[in-house]
């Protein structure tokens, strides 16, 4: 669908985000003819600078991460949109200068896209309503991550409240927005085939795997007070557990489909501080080799306190208390420094009850990959022909073969949606207090425990007690099986 003029602000527009992911997404989709016409991107920073010398960073940038698709014509006439204006969150004269260029189109969606660290929320939005710009077609997209605990970001929704309406605001959880995720959707509920088995009478347990070879990079400051409960499972792996597991909603809509996946949040059964070391396994990485190359361990990344107890990884067991899912455990995984950069979900489905082929038969499974490619992979039995011996094989959906069309990004589509102003894919507020309830118990048992993470070598697949979670369960992760 065609959309309409619009303005899209970033705060934080010299940040990595924005050049990094950000305007490449808004790049893609004016390339490939998406953006209306009258369309402009307006970026904000703290540090006094002007169009021309903004662009061209953005430009430099840009052209290491858009790589083959970037065309120097192209980005010349997407260029044209961009503006820059110096703001400084608690200055409202700032603020008055950016609502005078917004309001020469009134009637435009606008977007305020905050890529900025959460204590900037509140003012950002104070000082927009203060120039009238939280009327109307505006909107305001919220950034992770969106408070430390479930106190920090009660409030911060709070504050953003008093000034936005709940329909206004937008809190993006990118995951969302990746396409083999947007199909899982699409695989469920579009097709009849999986929906009759796609419980727990034929499942036996799911398995979600996010896993990264980068290492805290050059994000210590933050990640050391965050670790990768707070900065993968509480959004992003939750996120994808509420939609391999939700009902069918009863329409596409944004709160038909979000009130499943709320009612799945609060369906996970509740872990308490003292059952937390029997369900949850959290990780750091010491020196190791990933990919053949030798790296240092996390605590003597640059930026990292001595000693620190940040988890560079996490594993855990959910159950979630639904008639569809009792007793068929979620298996959730992310960590950084690991074997290999995977994201993918698994389902494994139960063993025939019985077998004339012998025994040990592999069961069947289903691997909607995400990350390094995009494919969904059915595995079966199949006889080999000529022999009497049956080996697994898979039905393979590959996005790039059976696709001509170039997948997108996550931001751009989620980006799209802002413009055009579809909230399905947003998180609503309900939704991340019930994620952030569900990990405190894990905050508090960590933070009251004398032990700090288990060490896992870098270029491994995390802490052995990782796979003993499973294998407590007579189960492996799909990489091991
Ligand atoms: C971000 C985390 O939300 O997601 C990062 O803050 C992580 O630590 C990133 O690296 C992973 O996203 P993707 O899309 O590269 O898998």
């Amino acid at each position: 669908n065609p959309i309409d003029a619009f303005d899209m602000v970033f705060f934080g527009g010299t940040g990595d985000l924005a050049l990094r992911k950000l305007l490449p997404a808004l790049y893609h989709q004016h390339q490939d003819g998406n953006l209306p016409k009258d369309g402009r991107i307006i970026c904000l920073g703290r540090s006094p600078s002007d169009t021309a010398s903004y662009t061209a960073k953005a430009q430099s940038k840009a052209k290491e991460f858009l790589g083959s698709h970037y065309n120097e014509a192209d980005w010349a006439q997407f260029a044209e949109r961009i503006e820059y204006f110096k703001v400084d969150a608690h200055t409202l004269s700032d603020f008055e200068i950016l609502a005078e260029a917004l309001n020469i189109y009134p009637n435009r969606s606008r977007v305020f896209y905050l890529s900025t660290a959460p204590d900037f929320f509140a003012p950002i939005a104070k000082n927009l309503a203060a120039v009238g710009l939280n009327k109307g077609n505006s909107r305001v997209v919220l950034e992770k991550p969106l408070g430390h605990d479930l106190e920090s970001s009660n409030k911060i929704n709070d504050e953003v409240g008093e000034y936005f309406q709940e329909q206004q605001i937008y809190r993006i959880d990118h995951y969302l927005g990746k396409e083999p995720v947007l199909n899982l959707i699409a695989l469920r509920f579009a097709n009849t085939l999986l929906e009759p088995l796609w419980r727990r009478e034929w499942i036996r347990d799911v398995q979600i795997t996010v896993t990264e070879q980068v290492g805290v990079e050059t994000r210590a400051d933050f990640y050391d007070k965050t670790g990768a409960l707070r900065d993968m499972v509480q959004n992003h792996l939750l996120q994808l557990l509420t939609i391999v597991a939700m009902e069918p909603p009863a329409s596409i809509d944004a709160d038909a489909v979000r009130d499943e996946k709320l009612k799945v949040l609060r369906a996970l059964k509740p872990l308490t501080p003292e059952n937390v070391h029997n369900k949850v396994v959290r990780g750091q990485y010491r020196a190791g080799a990933v990919g053949g190359k030798a790296v240092p361990g996390y605590q003597d990344e640059p930026g990292v306190p001595a000693g620190s107890k940040a988890e560079t990884f996490v594993a855990l067991k959910a159950e979630i208390e639904t008639w569809r899912w009792a007793g068929v455990p979620f298996f959730l995984r992310t960590g950084k420094r690991l074997q290999e950069r995977l994201a993918e979900i698994v389902i494994n489905f139960r063993a025939a009850p019985t077998s004339i082929f012998g025994k040990n038969m592999q069961a069947n499974r289903m691997v909607i990959q995400l990350q390094p490619d995009e494919s969904v992979r059915l595995y079966l039995l199949a006889k080999e022909p000529g022999r009497e011996r049956l080996r697994e094989v898979y039905l393979d959906l590959d996005f790039k073969e059976t696709f001509s069309t170039r997948s997108p990004e996550a931001y751009e589509r989620l980006l799209m949606d802002v413009i055009k102003g579809d909230l399905s894919l947003f998180v609503r507020r309900d939704e991340q207090r019930a994620a952030w309830r569900w990990v405190e118990p894990i905050i508090e048992s960590w933070e009251n425990s004398s032990e700090g993470p288990k060490t896992y070598t870098a270029g491994t697949w995390g802490p052995a007690a990782s796979s003993a979670l499973l294998s407590r369960d007579g189960l492996c992760w799909h990489e091991e099986s």
